[in-house]
């Protein structure tokens, strides 16, 4: 794949401008502050996508936070695929038993990865374990999974920045775009 210098030149459309989703994050931090007040929290986050929405909402967090973080890799599937077997490259640091416990996820596609990751930590016996997702694909999804807080649905459409990828590239951009189909279809 090329991936130009000037990345923005890929994007078609910009989805979520960065003033959009710092306003979205900001709305999420108080919510999950008023939900969980006088508690103490847990946030599980996936890398590497997830890194800017867990490094910004953290902080939009009002009640005391600790972090932990997990990698996950799905086998098979394509670059813009996920193929629903998860291996896990890096596990949690501390026990979350007995925690009150957000995953903070970037995006929920099919839902396959959460679904593992959901049972996964289901059975280290936290006290509560919830989701927060800054977006939603809804029109993918293969399992039904419930989420408590979700950040924006968007159309099905492959989307890069904020956290996102294709091919390990684009994650830096300040806003959520579309790719450009002609990046990953190789034409144009
Ligand atoms: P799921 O298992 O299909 O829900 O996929 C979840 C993972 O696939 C996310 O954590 C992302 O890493 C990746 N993913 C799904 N959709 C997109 C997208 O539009 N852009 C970039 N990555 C995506």
């Amino acid at each position: 794949m090329t991936v130009q210098t000037d990345m923005t030149a890929d994007i078609g459309e910009i989805l979520l401008t960065e003033e959009e989703i710092a306003a979205k994050v900001a709305e999420l931090g108080s919510q999950i502050g008023a939900d969980y007040a006088d508690r103490r929290l847990t946030l599980v986050s996936v890398l590497k996508g997830s890194l800017p929405f867990m490094a910004d909402l953290m902080r939009a967090i009002p009640v005391p936070v600790r972090i932990d973080l997990m990698e996950v890799s799905s086998y098979g599937g394509t670059t813009t695929e996920s193929s629903g077997l998860v291996r896990i490259l890096k596990d949690l640091s501390a026990t979350i038993e007995g925690e009150e416990v957000l995953i903070v996820e970037d995006i929920i596609d099919t839902g396959l990865t959460l679904n593992y990751l959901v049972r996964y930590l289901r059975g280290k016996n936290p006290r509560s374990l919830r989701i927060c997702t800054l977006l939603d694909k809804p029109a993918r999804r293969l399992v039904d999974i419930p989420v408590d807080y979700v950040g924006f649905t968007i159309p099905d459409q492959f989307v890069v920045g904020y956290g996102l990828d294709y091919g390990e590239y684009y994650r830096n951009l300040r806003f959520v775009g579309v790719l450009r189909p002609e990046v990953y279809t190789g034409v144009g």
